[in-house]
């Protein structure tokens, strides 16, 4: 694992993006695996200034999000594709039929699991997967639980979740109940994985996550096992190690 920690959230968003500028850059057909939240939002402003500077194109690249929640239309404002049109895709000259997220809307809720995860395996697996962390150690929305989730499914979310989460809604009766996310095996599976936290907020995770144990009950735990981890933090994340 290689843990960096940084003095701000301005210096981690700046780092996430020149890693994924570093493998976009050298392999223009990367595959990347992206969250939505308030962490990622810095790095994605830097990676569209360099698109903007013309430094990096993400013309060929192809992503997977990973996850979404469970009944949301596309277009609804709180849809993490929303989010994404927002912060990435419409800032940047991404094709957006190379970008993928879980169907919220999805009749045959197994199907989309199952077919997500074949769509992934068909694009020869993602090559680098940039996650958050839930102030419970979610990663994904992979609750804490009694066992590791494998792949693609569906979850009911924590309340401590929808608590988090109701800041983005109207208010917390808004906040869906249920997503559908990658599972822990879809991540483990990933041939690079970088976790950013930022804030106190995060600490107490990131203690457990990195320090302690690996268990279920703190799904960012396991990710001590993936052979090639980078987690970049600030130092309020990082004040409990
Ligand atoms: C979002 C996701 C979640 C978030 C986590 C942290 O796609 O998968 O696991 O990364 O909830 O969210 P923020 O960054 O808002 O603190």
């Amino acid at each position: 694992m290689r843990l960096i920690i940084t003095k701000s959230y301005e210096e981690l968003s700046k780092l996430a993006a020149e890693n994924v500028a570093n493998l976009v850059k050298v392999k223009p057909h990367a595959v990347l695996g992206l969250p939505t939240g308030s962490t990622p939002i810095g790095m994605y402003k830097e990676l569209i200034s360099m698109y903007r500077y013309g430094i990096l194109s993400f013309r060929d690249i192809t992503t997977f999000n990973l996850d979404e929640y469970e009944g949301l239309d596309k277009s609804s404002p709180n849809s993490y594709y929303k989010f994404m049109l927002d912060n990435f895709y419409d800032h940047t000259d991404i094709a957006k039929d190379k970008t993928n997220i879980p169907d919220g809307k999805a009749t045959d809720i197994y199907k989309t699991c199952i077919d997500y995860e074949e769509k992934i395996k068909k694009a020869d697996g993602i090559d680098l997967m940039v996650l958050g962390l839930g102030n419970n150690g979610h990663i994904g929305f992979n609750e804490p639980a009694d066992h590791f989730p494998g792949i693609t499914h569906r979850v009911k979310l924590h309340k401590e979740t929808i608590k988090a989460n109701s800041r983005f809604f109207n208010s917390i009766d808004e906040v869906p109940k249920y997503a559908i996310t990658m599972g822990i095996r879809s991540i483990m599976h990933c041939k690079k994985i970088m976790l950013l936290a930022s804030g106190k907020a995060k600490a107490e995770a990131i203690k457990k996550a990195l320090k302690e144990p690996v268990t279920a009950k703190v799904p960012a735990s396991v990710l001590q096992l993936h052979q090639d981890l980078t987690v970049i933090i600030d130092e309020e994340a990082a004040s409990l190690l």
